[in-house]
């Protein structure tokens, strides 16, 4: 099967589930912010209910990136939110941030596997590339 038809069946797997009365995003923040001190000062003062609704409509951004190379505004303006101009989040928390959704993957899909694991690996690796390349070139030029 290809990466975004794997991608697509255990994001729907996934979103349909609760465990431990807990949401996807809900859960993947929980771990997030467990991951490291750095991490939960970052957000200190978010809200993480509103925070969790970003989130999922930022995926929508990057798996569009993914199948098309092409980063739109939206994904411009994260990338530069995240730069070390403004919310300063350095590169190495993006690896905290990928392990900790794959962890996250692990435990709400039943049928994770390592193709699985593979396809959001190969479907998130495009969008973190692009953010994280802009960390110290994110001045806006509007
Ligand atoms: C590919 C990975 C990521 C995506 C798609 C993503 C997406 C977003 C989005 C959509 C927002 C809200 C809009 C904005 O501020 O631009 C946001 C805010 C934020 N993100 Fe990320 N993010 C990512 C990685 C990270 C990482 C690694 C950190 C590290 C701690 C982080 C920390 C924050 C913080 C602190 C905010 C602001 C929260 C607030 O408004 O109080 N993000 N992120």
């Amino acid at each position: 099967m290809d990466i975004e038809r794997l991608f697509d069946a255990s994001y729907v797997r996934v979103l349909s589930r609760e465990l431990e009365g807990q949401g996807f995003f809900e859960a993947f923040y929980e771990r997030f912010l467990a991951a490291s001190p750095e991490v939960a000062t970052k957000f200190r003062h978010t809200d993480m209910a509103r925070q969790q609704v970003m989130l999922k409509k930022a995926f929508y951004h990057l798996l569009a990136f993914y199948a098309s190379s092409h980063a739109d505004y939206y994904l411009q303006e994260v990338a530069i939110s995240h730069s070390r101009a403004y919310l300063d989040i350095s590169p190495s928390l993006y690896d905290l941030w990928l392990e900790s959704l794959i962890d996250t993957v692990r435990a709400f899909d039943a049928q994770f596997d390592d193709e699985v694991e593979l396809a959001w690996r190969l479907v998130m690796t495009p969008g973190i590339v692009y953010m994280t390349f802009h960390y110290d070139r994110g001045v806006r030029s509007h």
